[in-house]
Order: structure tokens, then C-alpha cells, then sequence
């Protein structure tokens, strides 16, 4: 500790802070809590403990990490400012050992290497496994870095340190379902994230873990009916909401709803048509699903195909970099597609960042094969993404989100008339959630390609009585 005023001050979960006073402390645990449950108002708890103290190590360091969750290119430079302040904070004032492997740990993200920064926040965990903030952040990393196993194992060594008497324990079972749901846990994954929800019925990762079991098991009436049961209590959360609209617009279409999903995508998921990541990816992946469902989406395309311009050289996330792509190919922007792919083989061979390395590992042929499909060369499209269709979830993003490139890829081999791949891939969804209605469809015509009319009429009807939900069916 410094010769000043510094002292260290405790959160709600017994973790020493080092601050000038009390009130900052108390803020950056708002902050943190905040975060955890999408509150709108996460910005201003962070404001108020930074005008408290703007020398806290712990609440510039959080400032970085808040900055690099948008995702974006140009808050990357601010975000490695705040990592210089804190550090130099932490050598001014004092800092205790957690917080200065927080500052490491968001030095290597603004690096790029997010492989170095959950492993140095894990690595943190084992000595506080209270850190709620190190706990979250590890958790969307283990997420965009594809990683279910790791996101559960991180939970499961924490959990011996949380039980009800714990400030935030809720939050914890949220995290725990979602990372359960990821790992195909799904009876786990509910059962913590009812518990969540009973805890606080406002936790809105909790309901998302929940959805994601019930798409994941084609529960699509009662998906709808969840997040409809509980959306009352989701009015102070920020758009993340959008997101769990976008769940449920999911479940509506699998039941055929589509001046439903259209209305709720103009009224919910993009009313706002901001250029938030999350919120974009969104808005591509339900246009690109209607589309494939035969619904004429009008003129919504285009603010989305203009944002996408937009983010050519982006790379953030590989992630949001296809989602750009499928947006340019639905829209026919081939010089745009170009664009993003040339920006990327740059970015690719760049090197040195863990999202360089994701992209010439199945990035690049996943865009490659986007962009085939979208001027319309089906073989080509199949040829770059079966070899690396298996190691997609290396871009990150949960398993409902990354479908819309395995349904891309099925829909490909229709397409180019590859009857056996086709019926390879439709059995193997089929198999996998035999409950959903648009795989059956899929299977249907696979069958139709290799001439099996009987096999073709049973598959049809079965995707009939699913959307009729006729019990017989499943
Ligand atoms: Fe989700």
C-alpha cells in the first residue's frame, strides 16, 4: 500500500478492494452485479465508482473489460489505455495480488490473446473463488472461444465456495445452467437454472440457459411460454433482452408463426436496429432462417447489409465476422464480400491473436463457403465447409446460434443435389433433436433427391404433425 488514503475495502462477497473510500467499493460491486444481470444501468455504477475514485485500480481495470465486451475494433484502443492506467495505478496507490492479475488478464485480452486471459482469470479463481467479475468474464470468454467443457469445468471448481449465504449466489446457478446447456446437460442445466430464476426471477442468463435446454430439445410451445412467463421481469435489462427475443422468435418459427416472428423481429429483436454485435448477429441470423423458410423478408436486409459494410475489417470476433457475411450474400453485395474476405485472409495471416488463429483455422472457409452460396455455387459452398464444419465451434457462440451454419451447409447439399450427404446431414439432425419440424422438411427432401418418394411422404407428415403438435409425432 501507497503512504495514502488507500486502503482496502471488502465487496459483498469478502473481497478486498483497494480504493480511497468506501462509497467507490461499493459502486463497483453495483457495477459488477449489474453486469451480471444486463442491467441497463451497469454504465452509470461504473461512472459513479469512477467519479468516487477515479484512481481505483479495480474500477479502471472493470472499465476495460466493459469497454472490450462491446466487441468492437474501435473501443480496442481505449480499452488498452484503461489497462495502462490501471497498471499504473496499481504501482501508485497499491494493489492487491487479485487485482493486479485482473490488469494482467485484461492487458492480454487487449492484446488479443484471449486463450492467456481466461487462463490467467482461471488461474485467479483458484485463489478467490468469489470473484464474480473474474468468474463472468472467464465464462463469455470459455463461450466465444467454443469451449462448453472448460465453461463448465471454470463453474464447477467454484463451486465449493458459493451456497445461498453468498452475496450473488443466484447469478452463480445462472452461470452453471448455461454452462451445463453448452456441455448437452440439458436435465443438469434446467434444474440450476430454475433454481436461478427462483432466487431472482429477474436473472435473464438464467431464463436464456433455460431456452437454450428447451430449443436444444425442440420444447418449442413451452419455450415460448417461458420467456413470455418471465419477460415481465426483464424491463430494467439492456438488450440483451433482444437476444432472448430472438429465442423466442426461434420456437415461433419451428411452429410455422411467420407473421409472428416478422412482427416480433420488427417490434422486439431489431426495433432499434443498433449496431450493438450481439444485436446485429441476431437480426442476420433470424432474416437468414425466414429466408430459408421461404418468407419473403422485404427491404430488412438492408440496414443490416449496410451496418456489415461497415464492419468489413472488424474481426473482433470471427463470430460477427460471418454473421456480416451472411448478410452481404443474402443481399448479393458480392464486391463487399470480397471485401470481407480479402480483409480477412489479411487478418488470418496477420497471426499473433487467438480470433486470427480462429479464422484460418475455419473462419475464412466458413465465409468462403457463405460467400459460395450466396452467388450460388452449392458444391463450392459444401466443399468449404464439410472439412471444417466439425471444429466451427472455435468461433464461438452457443450451438443454437452457430445452427444457422450447419443448416447453411444441409441446405447446400440439397441445393448441389447431394442426395446421400444430404440425408447424411438431415439424419444426423433428425437424430440429434428429433422434435424439430424445419430438419424434417430437410430430411424430406433429401429423400425426395435420392427418389425415396415413401421415405420422402413419411418425413413430410412427421414435420406436419411436429408443427400440428400432434403427440404421435415425436
Ligand atoms: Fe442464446
Amino acid at each position: 500500500m501507497g503512504m495514502n488514503a488507500r486502503q482496502e475495502f471488502t465487496d459483498a462477497r469478502g473481497l478486498a478492494v483497494t480504493t480511497e473510500n468506501a462509497a467507490a467499493a461499493a459502486h463497483l460491486d453495483c457495477a459488477i452485479r449489474a453486469y451480471c444481470g444486463f442491467a441497463r444501468d451497469t454504465g452509470d455504477h461504473l461512472k459513479a465508482a469512477l467519479s468516487a475514485d477515479p484512481e481505483m485500480p479495480f474500477g479502471q481495470t472493470v472499465k476495460g473489460y466493459f469497454l472490450l465486451l462491446f466487441a468492437k475494433r474501435g473501443l480496442a484502443d481505449k480499452a488498452a489505455k484503461t489497462a495502462e492506467t490501471a497498471c499504473e495505478l496499481a504501482d501508485k496507490h497499491g494493489a492487491t495480488r487479485r487485482e493486479r492479475g485482473h490488469i494482467e488478464a485484461l492487458s492480454a485480452w487487449c492484446r488479443g490473446d484471449l486463450v492467456t486471459t481466461a487462463a490467467t482469470l482461471e488461474d485467479l479463481l483458484i485463489a478467490h473463488p468469489r470473484d464474480l467479475m473474474a468468474l463472468k468474464i472467464t465464462h463469455y470468454l470459455h463461450f466465444y472461444l467454443g469451449n462448453g467443457p472448460a465453461m463448465r469445468a471454470s463453474i464447477a471448481r467454484v463451486r465449493h465456495a458459493w451456497d445461498e449465504t453468498v452475496a450473488d449466489y443466484g447469478f452463480v446457478k445462472g452461470l452453471e445452467a448455461f454452462s451445463l446447456e453448452e456441455s448437452g446437460d440439458y436435465g443438469a442445466a434446467e434444474v440450476a437454472g430454475r433454481r436461478a430464476i427462483e432466487i431472482n426471477p429477474s436473472d435473464i442468463w438464467a431464463c436464456h440457459a433455460v431456452a437454450h435446454v428447451m430449443e436444444m430439445q425442440a420444447r418449442h410451445r413451452e419455450g415460448i411460454d417461458w420467456i413470455t412467463g418471465l419477460e415481465a421481469g426483464f424491463s430494467d435489462c439492456n438488450n440483451f433482452a433482444y437476444h432472448v427475443w430472438w429465442h423466442r422468435c426461434l420456437f415461433m418459427l419451428e411452429l410455422g408463426d411467420h407473421d409472428g416472428v416478422l412482427a416480433h423481429y420488427d417490434e422486439k429483436v431489431r426495433s432499434d436496429q443498433s449496431e450493438d454485435m450481439l444485436d446485429m448477429s441476431n437480426g442476420v441470423s433470424l432474416l437468414w432462417r425466414l429466408g430459408e423458410e421461404g418468407v419473403d423478408v422485404g427491404s430488412r436486409w438492408s440496414e443490416l447489409a449496410d451496418k456489415a459494410e461497415a464492419y468489413i475489417d472488424e474481426h473482433v470476433l470471427v463470430f460477427n465476422d460471418a454473421h456480416f457475411m451472411l448478410a452481404l450474400a443474402a443481399t448479393g453485395r458480392s464486391g463487399s464480400q470480397d471485401r470481407l474476405l480479402a480483409s480477412l485472409e489479411r487478418f488470418a495471416a496477420e497471426a499473433g491473436t487467438t480470433e486470427a488463429g480462429v479464422a484460418a483455422d475455419s473462419g475464412l472457409d466458413l465465409c468462403r463457403a457463405i460467400h459460395a452460396f450466396g452467388r450460388g455455387d452449392f458444391a463450392g459452398a459444401v466443399e468449404r465447409l464439410m472439412p471444417c464444419r466439425e471444429r466451427l465451434n472455435g468461433i464461438g457462440g452457443s450451438h443454437a446460434q452457430r445452427d444457422v451454419f450447419q443448416r447453411l451447409l444441409l441446405e447446400a447439399a440439397l441445393r448441389a443435389e447431394r442426395g446421400p450427404l444430404a440425408q447424411a446431414l438431415g439424419s444426423e439432425r433428425t437424430t440429434l433433436k428429433p422434435g424439430s419440424p424445419w430438419s424434417w422438411r430437410q430430411m424430406a427432401r433429401a429423400y425426395a433427391l435420392i427418389g425415396d418418394t415413401a421415405a420422402a411422404e413419411a418425413a413430410q407428415s412427421r414435420a406436419a404433425a411436429l408443427r400440428a403438435g400432434s403427440r404421435h409425432a415425436t
